[in-house]
């Protein structure tokens, strides 16, 4: 009978607090009570339009959008890209609950597509979907940061002239072959939200190079007629084309949020390789424990990840009791093949809404997948803590 390890005495909620100067911009903002992007006069020097700009630049864009959170950056995305209600969009069937809601929100309707061993979406389900839906749409999760092979990717859209929509909300900052995630598709959204790579409460971005995408997004995220404040939006001619006939969704970031993220995209790089290293040396843990794998990543990939997923080769019954162990010691171990969805881990079986799909590798795979949140915070004892616990859950003592 081994002995159970000490209890983790940190919270996996922990997060990175804000940077000083995005403190002393918040407090300024509360001082002048403008939290509100748009100004009736000026209004040009906004943090939402300096974090917009700086988001743009950053990735090599023409245009960048700011809203509420990642699901309505996608929601805004699908329309302004042309989905219509009643047409199909493609997506992976490992993602987040945000990800069917915004083809939801829209009216469309969702293919669900299979899972790889490498977590990320099953190529041959994709040509599979694309020739008998005819779907022009694809809407590709990284889920928890799980790249596919992008050179394979960007031949299936070329040649069936589809529309790629990137889900970037667990990658910002990572790359594929060097090329940022959230540059290779026609629009791409991101998440600001606490637990993603920065930290705005709430808030998503779209970035896209098409005048007419983000006139629309722009218009729809509800800018009244004042989308020339923005700094990284069309030119005028544009809007004009689109400002009478584009309904005001209200869904625009408001200035704190901003003000949070600006303040931490110079320190990103640095948290990046901080996460990294993290991973590294959980992955390294989790590889040497028996029963557990950790999927192999490209080394075409240069991850940022926020968080860590692993295959447990044991029982149902096994695997809940070493989440139970494991929740005892104070590490929140979550499972993707849980029967209720809970907390932020769900699997498309959850979405009762949807059409009941059969997805024999998802399936066989939500059950035996693992997840654990990484806080940036995590030191190399804590790393060491974990693993303890980890080993421990899954011995059966
Ligand atoms: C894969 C994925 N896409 C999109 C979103 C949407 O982000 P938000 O929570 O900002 O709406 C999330 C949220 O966690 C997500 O996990």
């Amino acid at each position: 009978m081994v002995k159970a390890p000490e209890p983790l005495d940190f919270s996996q909620t922990a997060v990175d607090s804000i940077p000083p100067d995005g403190v002393e911009a918040i407090a300024e903002i509360l001082r002048s009570g403008n939290l509100f992007r748009y100004g009736e006069t000026g209004g040009i020097g906004s943090n939402v339009a300096k974090l917009e700009q700086q988001f743009a630049q950053m990735h090599g864009k023409r245009y960048a959008i700011a809203v509420n959170s990642g699901g309505c950056a996608i929601f805004l995305a699908l329309v302004a890209a042309g989905v219509t209600p009643g047409e199909t969009v493609m997506m992976n069937a490992f993602t987040l609950a945000p990800v069917p809601g915004a083809i939801e929100h829209c009216g469309a309707e969702v293919i669900l597509l299979d899972t790889g061993d490498d977590l990320a979406i099953d190529l041959e389900s994709l040509q599979h979907a694309v020739k008998t839906t005819g779907s022009r749409v694809l809407l590709l999760s990284y889920m928890r940061g799980h790249i596919p092979d992008m050179d394979e990717i960007l031949k299936i859209v070329e040649d069936n002239n589809l529309v790629l929509i990137e889900d970037c909300a667990h990658v910002l900052g990572a790359k594929w072959k060097g090329h940022a995630m959230g540059t290779l598709g026609s629009v791409s959204c991101f998440s600001l939200q606490t637990y993603k790579q920065v930290n705005g409460g709430e808030g998503g971005m779209i970035l896209t190079d098409d005048a007419d995408i983000a006139a629309r997004s722009i218009l729809m995220s509800g800018s009244y007629m004042l989308y020339g404040q923005h700094l990284a939006g069309p030119d005028e001619e544009v809007f004009s084309k689109w400002a009478a006939i584009t309904p005001n969704y209200s869904m625009r970031l408001n200035e704190m949020s901003a003000a949070a993220v600006l303040s931490q995209l110079p320190i990103l790089q640095q948290r990046i390789e901080k996460w990294n290293s993290i991973h590294d040396r959980i992955a390294g843990g989790i590889s040497s424990i028996e029963g557990l794998e950790v999927p192999n990543v490209s080394r075409m990939i240069q991850p940022a990840p926020t968080s860590i997923q692993f295959i447990a080769q044991h029982t149902i019954s096994e695997i809940t009791s070493a989440i139970s162990t494991a929740n005892s010691l104070g590490l929140e171990l979550k499972w993707f093949g849980d029967e209720a969805a809970k907390g932020f881990t769900s699997h498309h079986g959850h979405w009762s809404y949807l059409p009941s799909q059969t997805l024999e590798s998802t399936d066989s795979l939500m059950k035996k997948l693992l997840d654990i949140r990484l806080p940036s915070t995590l030191s190399d004892e804590e790393c060491d803590a974990l693993l303890e616990i980890l080993k421990y859950a899954f011995s059966g003592d």
